[in-house]
C-alpha cells in the first residue's frame, strides 16, 4: 500500500535498523487508528465536516465575505450568507464554488481552513493535522480533483482522500455499494445533480449536470422578473422555492414577496402561487428526470433489473423538492425514496468511509498518503 516515491525509498533502506523499526512502532501508533480523522462534504451550496466518532460538527453555507480593503475574512458560513447582496462596497461576500467546483481556489482555501479549525476543536490529537476524506462531483476533471486536495491540503489537512458525492451519498445511507446488486442514487445539490448507478464498488453508469437548486432559484428570479416586472434576489428567490415550489399540483401554496418593480423602480409586493413555481422550474426539472432516464438506458439490463426492483434514493437538498420522487418514480417506473435527512447524506457517507478507510479504499478516485516532512 506504501506509495513508492523518492521518500519511502530512503526509508526503506532503513527498514532493518533496530532503531528506525522503533520509531516507526512509535509513529504506526500515533498516526493509525487515530480518530484525528475528518470527513468533508464541500458543497456548492453548504459544507459540513464530520469528525470520526463525533458526527457532524460543522454544517454553514458555502459563502465567506471578505473585506476587499484589507483582504481579510470578515465572515464565514451563515453569517456571510445573510451578507448576500447586502454588503457595502468593501465587503464582498462570495460563494468559492460554483457548480460544484472550486471557482475561487483562495477563498475555498480560507473557508475550508476556518470550517477545518472550528472542527479541530473536536478532535483527540489536535497537534496531528487530520486525514481528511473529501467529496467530490461525479466526473469531475484531474484538474478540479487537484484543486480540492490542494485546497484542503493546504487548510490543514495531513492526508487527503477524495470520493464521488453520489458514492459518499450511497454509503451515507447504507446502501450496499460493495455488493454485486445496483443502487442508484441521485444527488441534487446547489450547483450539481449527480445521478449515479453503483454495483461492485464502483460507479458503473453516471451523469453530472449543472441544474440543481442554484439554477432553480435563477430560474425563479427570471421568471418574476418576465411575468410580474419585479426583480428579486437570490435569497429571496431560494426562499420561494422552499415555501412554495413543488412540480406535481396539489394543494394549492401562496406566498407575498417583494422585489424591485422594474417600471417604477420602487419596492413592489407581489402574491406568488405553487403554480407560478411550478412553471418558473418545469424545464429544469424536466432536464432533471431526462438525465435520469438517459442514466437508466443505459444501465446494463442486470443492473437495471436490481435498480427499477430495489428504487432509486434521492439525496441532496434538492431531494425535499415537492413531488419530485413522486414526479421521477412515474416517469422512470420504479420505486423513489427520499432518503432520511437527505442534506447530510454525503458528510455521514464520508464518515462511514473513515470508520473502514482500507475497506473503502477502492472506491476512492484517489488516495494520497503524505509522510511528515521529517521523515
Ligand atoms: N426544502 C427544500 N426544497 C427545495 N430545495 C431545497 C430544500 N432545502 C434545501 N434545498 C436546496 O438544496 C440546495 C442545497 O443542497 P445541498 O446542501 O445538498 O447542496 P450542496 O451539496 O452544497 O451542492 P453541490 O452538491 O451541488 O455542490 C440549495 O439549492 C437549497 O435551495
Ligand atoms: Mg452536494
Amino acid at each position: 500500500m506504501a506509495k513508492n516515491n523518492g521518500k519511502s525509498g530512503v526509508m526503506n533502506s532503513f527498514r532493518l535498523s533496530g532503531a528506525r523499526s522503533s520509531f516507526k512502532g512509535w509513529k504506526d501508533r500515533l498516526f493509525s487508528g487515530a480518530s484525528n480523522d475528518i470527513g468533508i462534504d464541500l458543497g456548492t451550496a453548504n459544507t459540513l465536516v464530520y469528525v470520526r466518532g463525533k458526527g457532524i460538527v460543522v454544517n454553514e453555507p458555502s459563502v465567506v465575505a471578505v473585506n476587499e480593503k484589507t483582504g481579510q475574512v470578515v465572515a464565514v458560513g451563515a453569517m456571510a450568507k445573510d451578507m448576500l447582496g447586502r454588503t457595502p462596497a468593501h465587503i464582498k461576500a462570495v460563494r468559492p464554488l460554483v457548480d460544484g467546483v472550486i471557482s475561487d481556489f483562495e477563498v475555498t482555501e480560507e473557508m475550508l481552513s476556518y470550517l477545518m479549525n472550528r472542527a479541530s476543536a473536536f478532535l483527540p490529537k489536535r497537534f496531528l493535522g487530520p486525514r481528511v476524506v473529501v467529496g467530490v462531483p461525479s466526473g469531475v476533471t484531474n484538474v478540479e480533483v487537484r484543486a480540492v486536495r490542494d485546497a484542503t491540503r493546504n487548510a490543514g489537512a495531513r492526508e487527503v482522500y477524495i470520493v464521488e458525492q453520489p458514492m459518499a451519498g450511497a454509503i451515507g445511507i447504507r446502501l450496499p455499494v460493495h455488493d454485486p446488486v445496483g443502487s442508484m442514487v441521485i444527488d441534487i445539490g446547489g450547483g450539481t445533480t449527480d445521478i449515479a448507478v453503483i454495483s461492485l464498488g464502483g460507479i458503473v453508469r453516471s451523469k453530472n449536470l449543472k441544474i440543481a437548486g442554484d439554477k432553480l432559484n435563477n430560474d425563479i428570479i427570471s421568471y418574476i422578473r418576465n411575468e410580474f416586472k419585479i426583480l428579486i434576489g437570490e435569497t429571496t428567490a431560494e426562499a420561494v422555492k422552499i415555501a412554495v415550489g413543488s412540480v406535481i399540483p396539489d394543494e394549492p401554496m401562496e406566498t407575498t414577496i417583494r422585489g424591485r418593480d422594474l417600471i417604477t423602480g420602487l419596492p413592489r409586493e407581489v402574491v406568488i402561487t405553487d403554480s407560478d413555481i411550478r412553471e418558473a422550474m418545469s424545464q429544469s426539472i424536466e432536464a432533471l428526470v431526462e438525465a435520469s432516464k438517459e442514466v437508466l438506458e443505459t444501465t446494463p439490463p442486470e443492473i437495471l433489473s436490481d435498480v427499477m426492483k430495489r428504487g432509486a434514493y434521492l439525496v441532496g437538498g434538492g431531494a425535499l423538492i415537492k413531488g419530485l420522487d413522486a414526479l421521477l418514480s412515474d416517469t422512470l417506473r420504479l420505486p423513489v425514496y427520499i432518503a432520511d435527512d437527505p442534506l447530510t447524506a454525503i458528510a455521514r457517507g464520508a464518515g462511514v468511509i473513515l470508520e473502514d478507510i482500507d475497506r473503502f479504499k477502492p472506491v476512492l478516485i484517489e488516495s494520497e498518503d503524505d509522510l511528515p516532512s521529517s521523515s
